[in-house]
């Protein structure tokens, strides 16, 4: 069978991947079943950059091979182009990009770097698959340097519509680049829209009716194939010794306290200060719960030496802050804020142990924890999940409470219904969730996309 060869930024670790965030964590789900190789960044920053050796380690199945970035490398092409220019443009924060040209020219520069250090480790029968916006022109840079095997995309993050993506300088050649790969793959159908919108407006292209984007000569095929998680997988974490450690260690904290849960890298794009007014609404709102509901928030520090970030956790900490200060009593404080990160069996056991799962991000490409939390409940008496409508998984979820993260009132309300909520309705519910996951986990989600893009390329040869 061809090897699978995975690109990505961020690489492993294939043990612990619990800083990493959901592109990682998907991955890793997705290869230890099939194996290959998973090439890109070390994570770490050298003299040599990508110019020194290659870093290369391998577990049963799946072998990592990564290079450093230099300093210049890492803070035009990551911190730079990627984090404060892409991240925040496809997230829909114009107010918090910054656009550079030396950014751009670094990104492209690295790009091309990854590309040839890869090509040298490339068979001719391997099938390649790119992975979301710090790559976006890896498959071109492949392509001009004659590498003829399937080369797939997928984008983790939302694509914004045409009006709004155009506001990036140059945003005509980022997209062109995409059209270099045999497959587009993007999180909802949304998004696939979007992009096709972008190709017919603003690139002249246009759509067939078997969802092919024809534009520059090149017939691509956009799809949305929503990642999973390894649903079983994370189920049977629930029910490990590490679980269940946590969520005794958090019983005897909660000390009869109903517990909401909230777990996310510490990022704008998650609506923190947001959920936690409207918590504070909540308690406003519904007074019993003074003393009696509690809200835990996991936020592992992210990209901290950017100063987008580094505001937000100063916010985050204010509000709490302010909360806590309003609220608190002896013997009960109404949010846990923590900026430290737990292995994804601790958080099983956390899930399992809170009656509600809190993710209101203001816009999200898919997120994974919405489906980690119903996949560690005890169907017997399964917590209720509240999930943003701004976060892809809101498409494939809709019996979770859905919510605007942006209206505090309604947010509040929601929390209360699920409160509320009778037994039967939340195993109803949860019976439906836990199917929906079930069909589509991080397997079939990698299988998928591996076989249209293994059936485009054939035809693409063939024409
Ligand atoms: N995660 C973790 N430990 C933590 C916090 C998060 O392992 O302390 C994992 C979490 O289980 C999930 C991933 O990080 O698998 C976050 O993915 P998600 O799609 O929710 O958000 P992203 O970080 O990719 O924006
Ligand atoms: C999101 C992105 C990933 C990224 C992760 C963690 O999930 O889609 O590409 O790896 O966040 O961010 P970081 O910058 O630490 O890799």
């Amino acid at each position: 069978m061809a090897r699978l060869v995975v690109v990505s930024n961020r690489v492993g670790p294939l043990k612990d991947s619990r800083k990493a965030g959901g592109l990682a964590v998907g991955l890793v789900d997705a290869l230890k079943k099939d194996g290959g190789l998973w090439f890109g960044w070390s994570g770490r920053i050298s003299e040599e950059g990508t110019f020194g050796p290659l870093q290369t380690e391998s577990t049963r199945r799946v072998e990592t091979a990564t290079i450093d970035l230099n300093q210049a490398d890492y803070d035009g092409y990551y911190a730079g182009y990627a984090n404060k220019s892409l991240w925040p443009v496809l997230h829909y924060r114009l107010d918090l990009a910054v656009f550079e040209r030396t950014y751009e020219l670094v990104y492209r520069r690295v790009n091309d770097r990854f590309a040839t250090r890869l090509k040298s480790l490339l068979r001719p029968d391997d099938v390649v698959w790119v992975h979301d916006y710090h790559f976006m022109p890896l498959g071109r840079a492949l392509r001009a340097m004659d590498v003829e095997n399937p080369i797939g995309y997928f984008l983790h993050v939302p694509f914004p519509g045409p009006d709004f993506l155009t506001a990036l300088p140059n945003s005509h050649q980022l997209v062109r680049d995409l059209f270099a790969y045999d497959v587009i793959g993007f999180q909802t159908q949304r998004d696939v829209e979007n992009f096709r919108a972008f190709a017919e407006l603003e690139l002249g292209g246009y759509v067939g009716e078997d969802g092919s984007v024809t534009a520059f000569g090149r017939t691509i095929l956009a799809k949305a194939y929503p990642i999973g998680i390894d649903t079983e997988g994370f189920a049977q974490y629930a029910l490990t010794a590490e679980a269940k450690r946590n969520q005794q260690r958090l019983m005897a904290a909660l000390g009869g306290h109903t517990q909401i849960i909230g777990v996310d890298r510490l990022d704008y794009s998650k609506g923190l200060p947001e959920r936690l007014h409207a918590f504070e609404r909540l308690l406003e709102n519904y007074p019993e719960h003074r003393g009696n509901v509690s809200l835990m928030q996991v936020a592992p520090l992210s990209r901290s030496d950017l100063d987008a970030y580094d505001k937000i956790r100063r916010e985050l900490e204010s509000v709490s802050g302010h909360i806590n200060a309003r609220f608190a009593d002896m013997g009960w404080t109404p949010i846990h804020c923590m900026f430290r990160s737990f292995t994804r069996r601790a958080l099983a056991g956390i899930y399992r142990g809170s009656a509600i799962g809190l993710v209101t991000p203001l816009r999200d490409g898919m997120n994974l924890v919405a489906k980690e939390y119903v996949a560690a409940q005890d169907p017997e008496d399964p917590g209720v999940l509240v999930l943003s409508r701004f976060a892809g998984a809101a498409h494939e979820m809709p019996e979770a409470l859905i919510v605007n993260p942006y209206n505090r009132e309604h947010v509040a309300e929601m929390i209360q219904t699920a409160l509320r909520m009778s037994l039967e309705e939340r195993k109803e519910r949860w019976n439906a969730l836990f199917k929906t996951l079930s069909e589509n986990d991080s397997h079939h989600w990698a299988q998928s996309i591996i076989a249209d893009l293994r059936q485009t390329h054939r035809a693409t040869l063939a024409a």
